[in-house]
């Protein structure tokens, strides 16, 4: 049992976070409690702060991302032992309960969640991974209706003959996807800014294309046809119409219909039948096999890259007011990210 706790409150919308004492917190069966090192920030944290999005109950404790050491394990964990040093997704705002929010000294991580990280692999570095790296497995694995229905990841991949674009590739979903697309064997081809295309290559992507070109569609479309394989669609990692719908609809028109894959919830495109469009929801039990005997050993033989980078923006609880106010200007191939 943790003996005091501090934590950064979203008392109500619109509020600034309020640092102030939180629960002390006892790890329950099949829990750990983590003394967290390193927190992320993610854009639907800034939605919630607006808007309410995603909070169950006020005051509410904000986000899902983080890494440190575990200070208890509850009964029936015989995977994790006190002081290791792990990278958890906790359940947030998704849960009443603020015992599994992000924004606290110590959280409460249930183990499905929870992979131990490598000596050589800082906080900071694991800390970008979590949700984004749930929300591209279940983007590139989930069964058809939840996500694309490909192959899974592997430490020894074998090509799919499979094809997709990441559309938003620069973005902390988008280099994962990338990463994992390559480790399923899959093609994909990457939409970002220029000065993003290395880190994308980097992670996998097949081709990278440029979204300010005014040609950007056919210059897609061509890529496509280029690269061959079986072609299956496109996860919109932007997910805004004026941004990137309007580019992504009319390139799987031209290649004949596919996959459309959008991350929030609240947009809903007008597609013709040829086009099926799937909400990606990044918690789903989908991705528990990838915690327990993914993420360890593919950071260890180096096959999982903690990107994008971190961007540490200050240390403390009463830094993670200003993490959100830098996320919400918008960052280029960066994770916002509050040290302990
Ligand atoms: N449904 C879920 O479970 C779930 C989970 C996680 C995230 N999300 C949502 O997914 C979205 C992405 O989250 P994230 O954390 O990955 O975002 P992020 O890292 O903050 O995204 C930043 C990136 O967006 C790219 N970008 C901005 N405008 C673009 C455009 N018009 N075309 C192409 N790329 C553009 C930028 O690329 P360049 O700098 O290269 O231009 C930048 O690298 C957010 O809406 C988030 O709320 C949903």
């Amino acid at each position: 049992m943790t003996s005091t706790n501090q934590a950064a409150w979203l008392d109500a919308v619109g509020q600034p976070l309020r640092v102030g004492s939180a629960d002390i917190l006892k790890a329950r069966e099949g829990e750990i409690v983590v003394r967290n090192r390193a927190i992320a920030v993610n854009p639907v944290s800034c939605k919630a702060q607006d808007t309410g999005v995603t909070v169950q109950r006020w005051p509410v404790l904000l986000e899902y991302d983080i890494s440190g050491e575990v200070y208890e394990v509850g009964a029936g964990v015989d995977k994790f032992r006190k002081g290791d040093r792990v990278v958890a997704c906790v359940e947030g705002p998704m849960n009443p309960d603020s015992r599994h929010g992000a924004f606290q000294l110590f959280s409460v991580a249930k183990t499905v969640t929870v992979a131990k990280i490598p000596d050589n692999v800082a906080f900071t570095e694991a800390c970008v991974l979590p949700i984004a790296f749930n929300t591209a497995v279940v983007s590139l694995c989930a069964p058809l209706g939840k996500g694309f229905g490909l192959p899974v990841p592997s430490l020894h991949p074998a090509p799919s003959g499979k094809t997709i674009i990441v559309w938003g590739a620069s973005s902390s979903v988008g280099v994962l996807t990338l990463q994992l697309a390559r480790a399923a064997g899959i093609m994909a081809i990457g939409v970002a800014s220029v000065h993003n295309f290395d880190l994308c290559t980097s992670c996998g992507a097949v081709e990278m294309l440029d979204y300010h070109e005014s040609s950007i569609v056919q210059d897609v479309v061509r890529t496509v046809q280029a690269v061959g394989g079986s072609f299956v669609g496109i996860l919109d990692c932007v997910s805004i119409p004026e941004q990137s719908l309007k580019f992504c609809i009319p390139v799987l028109e031209h290649l004949g219909g596919g996959e459309l894959g959008i991350l929030s919830p609240q947009v809903q495109p007008e597609v013709s039948n040829k086009i099926t469009v799937t909400h990606i929801f990044g918690m789903n039990e989908i991705t528990h096999a990838f915690w327990r005997y993914y993420i360890t050993p593919a950071l260890e033989q180096g096959k999982l890259k903690c990107l994008p980078k971190a961007l540490v923006v200050g240390k403390g609880l009463e830094s993670l007011q200003k993490a959100l106010d830098v996320l919400r200007k918008g960052v280029s191939a960066k994770k916002v990210i509050v040290e302990l």
